[in-house]
């Protein structure tokens, strides 16, 4: 299999055709941008890590039946993956107050919910991915009713994972955002990343953030923290 031209550069990844058509290649980029592009930097070696944490843990869903577009790593930044056309989505579920909840409902941030959230954005960014509910989502023709139920099912099943996993790692799984995909067939996989990018990490001792947030709020450390998460999910 051959790497061909690029597809799509989005704000973190590369996208190329590849010479299987029910294959592309992904390539992780250096560079973060937060609130919609406004806030631009580069985050050094966070591509590698991002790459090989979102396979890790991709790997590990599909063990506990959870389709996913990961094929194969082929560099420090490069994989495989399923061709999919992205369901124009951003699936958010929470299991703790944080950023735009804690923001946009006058509450404190590190309250643990009883049961995880979920809610979605319309992935448009001219209109600053707006939150919509699944009835928007049906009028919208974004996806149909059993493709947001399938989509749910995955979402809190992820989660449940996930947050296990973490756990062992004293890490609190606060909050994520998941992309999904369909395969030519029409199935959804999940796609995209899951990384200190798209999720809330905090030391569950600490509770000292481990993620993001530290480039999004100028806390400093952005490098080590992306490390640390590496580092705990390796074992070392
Ligand atoms: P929020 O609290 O800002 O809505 O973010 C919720 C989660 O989604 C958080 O883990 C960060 C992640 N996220 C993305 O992956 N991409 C985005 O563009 C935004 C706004 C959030």
């Amino acid at each position: 299999m051959e790497k061909l031209e690029q597809l799509y550069e989005g704000k973190a990844k590369k996208v190329y055709r590849t010479s299987d058509d029910a294959l592309y290649i992904v390539e992780y980029k250096d560079d973060a941008t937060a609130f919609n592009g406004l806030k631009k930097g580069t985050i050094a070696g966070k591509g590698i890590i991002n790459n090989k944490m979102s396979n890790m843990l991709m790997q590990i869903l599909e063990k506990h039946g959870i389709p996913t577009h990961f094929v194969e790593e082929i560099s420090d930044r490069e994989t495989v993956v399923k061709k999919v056309k992205i369901v124009p989505l951003e699936v958010i579920i929470r299991n703790v107050s944080a950023g735009s909840f804690a923001k946009n409902y006058g509450v404190e941030e590190g309250i643990v919910f009883e049961e995880p959230t979920i809610e979605f954005s319309y992935k448009n960014d001219d209109l600053g991915d707006p939150l919509i509910n699944s009835y928007h989502v049906i009028a919208l023709k974004l996806a149909k009713k059993e493709e947001i139920d399938t989509i749910k099912k995955y979402a809190f099943k992820v989660n449940e994972v996930l947050k296990e996993y973490f756990k062992k790692m004293n890490i609190d799984l606060i909050d994520f955002k998941l992309e999904f995909g369909w395969l030519p067939d029409g199935t959804i996989v999940l796609a995209d990343e899951i990384s200190p990018d798209t999720c809330r990490f905090w030391d569950s001792t600490t509770k000292e953030k481990l993620d993001k947030d530290r480039f999004r709020r100028d806390l400093g450390g952005v490098e080590d923290a992306y490390q640390e998460v590496m580092r705990r999910l390796l074992g070392e």
